[in-house]
């Protein structure tokens, strides 16, 4: 059976590991190259993968006939236009969240790609999740009911280096982090966000002020069949990587993820972090696999993928919100509907 080529273009933190998991878990894929800026850094993941091609750039790397798709785990500001070449290149494309920093950059990224008539999955990995699968199975079982509240908070560990915020290729909290939630709204929710309220602080980091970022942020959501919810990230928890959802209904709710069954838990650096996760590669390391896997899997048998572009625009409306609020001292905001628009480009449905 043939298998599906597969070129990875930015190996740091996360497309190490997909090249990881595509190369030796994978088996129905070929990683055929990876392409990174730091040409040796591509060398050394080629090198320790034993595969032969590494470039310098994605451009060389799309050269290569034997490349059926592309993973793309560049910073944030890089995905449109590595999209855009990609999809010009005839390539499927599963590219790391967010879809754009910018609304133009997402709508000619979906345009490259409805023109192209290739298929694009962005890299909400979190709905392939066992713990947020299951939860999702209930939902739809109708075991909660009507689904009328959704809280979800995300805490990453470590105080990042003041060096991601001034090399300025990712974008702020609500596109780079905050996302996944917005994503996991819509999707456990069933529904749409028509309007956000978001507050912010940088108290405990005053400088990220410079840098139009912020440390942590509390985000109301409303949606369009009435429920409501709240979205809670947090860059800097130093006790341990933190990721928990909750769907309240009319008839129950769901709880995805957990600290310690303990009435009450103290958390430090030193002191209980062995009780959580410390990373989002260990917390989330089935979802990644899942998420490569069912990408190659529906290439391969030429099927749509399963979190679209559609999606990543989506959630992407709901960060460009939400950030416009935060500039707005925590001002409601609504949520650009861009389905007509979505539709409207190429004449076509945009997958
Ligand atoms: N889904 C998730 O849970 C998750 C987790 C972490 C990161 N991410 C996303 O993955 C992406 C990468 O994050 P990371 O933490 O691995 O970053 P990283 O800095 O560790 O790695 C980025 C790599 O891209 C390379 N690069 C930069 N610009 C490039 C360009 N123009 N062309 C080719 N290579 C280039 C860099 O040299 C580096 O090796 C980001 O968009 C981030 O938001 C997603």
């Amino acid at each position: 059976m043939k298998k599906l080529g597969v070129g990875i273009v930015g190996v740091g933190e996360m497309g190490r590991r997909h090249a990881e998991n595509i190369r030796r878990l994978v088996p129905e894929a070929r990683l055929v190259a990876v392409a990174d800026a730091a040409a040796d850094r591509g060398r050394q993941v080629a090198a320790d993968l034993e595969i032969e091609n590494s470039y310098p750039s994605l451009e060389e790397m799309l050269a290569r006939k034997d490349i059926d798709a592309v993973v793309i785990a560049t910073p944030d500001k890089f995905h449109a236009n590595a999209i855009a070449a990609a999809a010009g290149a005839g390539k499927d494309i599963l590219c790391e969240k967010p879809l754009a920093t910018s609304r133009g950059d997402a709508q000619a990224a979906l345009r490259a790609v409805a023109r192209a008539g290739v298929r694009l999955q962005i890299g909400f990995m979190r709905r392939f999740d066992p713990a947020y699968m299951a939860a999702m199975k209930r939902i739809e079982a109708g075991d909660i009911g009507e689904p009328v509240l959704f809280k979800s908070l995300g805490r990453d560990k470590d105080i990042p280096p003041i060096e991601a915020y001034q090399s300025n290729v990712n974008g702020m909290l609500f596109y780079n982090n905050t996302i996944h939630d917005f994503d996991l709204a819509r999707w456990l929710m069933g529904d749409e966000v028509t309007e956000v309220q978001a507050y912010t602080t940088v108290s405990i980091r005053p400088q990220l002020a410079m840098y139009g970022d912020v440390v942590a942020s509390s985000v109301n959501l409303k949606f369009a069949g009435g429920a409501i919810g709240n979205v809670e990230s947090n860059v800097q928890a130093i006790y341990g990587y933190d990721v928990r959802s909750e769907i309240v209904g009319s008839k129950g709710a769901i709880f995805v993820g957990s600290v310690e069954k303990v009435p009450t838990a103290f958390l430090s650096a030193s002191g209980s972090s062995h009780i959580l996760a410390d990373h989002f590669l260990t917390r989330f390391a089935d979802a990644y696999l899942a998420e490569v896997r069912d990408f190659v899997d529906n290439m391969l048998h030429d099927r749509p993928p399963r979190v679209s572009g559609r999606e990543g625009m989506k959630a992407l409306e709901i960060a460009i919100a939400a950030e416009d609020s935060h500039l707005q001292g925590g001002a409601p905001r609504r949520v650009r509907d861009q389905e007509v628009e979505l539709l409207g480009a190429a004449g076509q449905s945009v997958n």
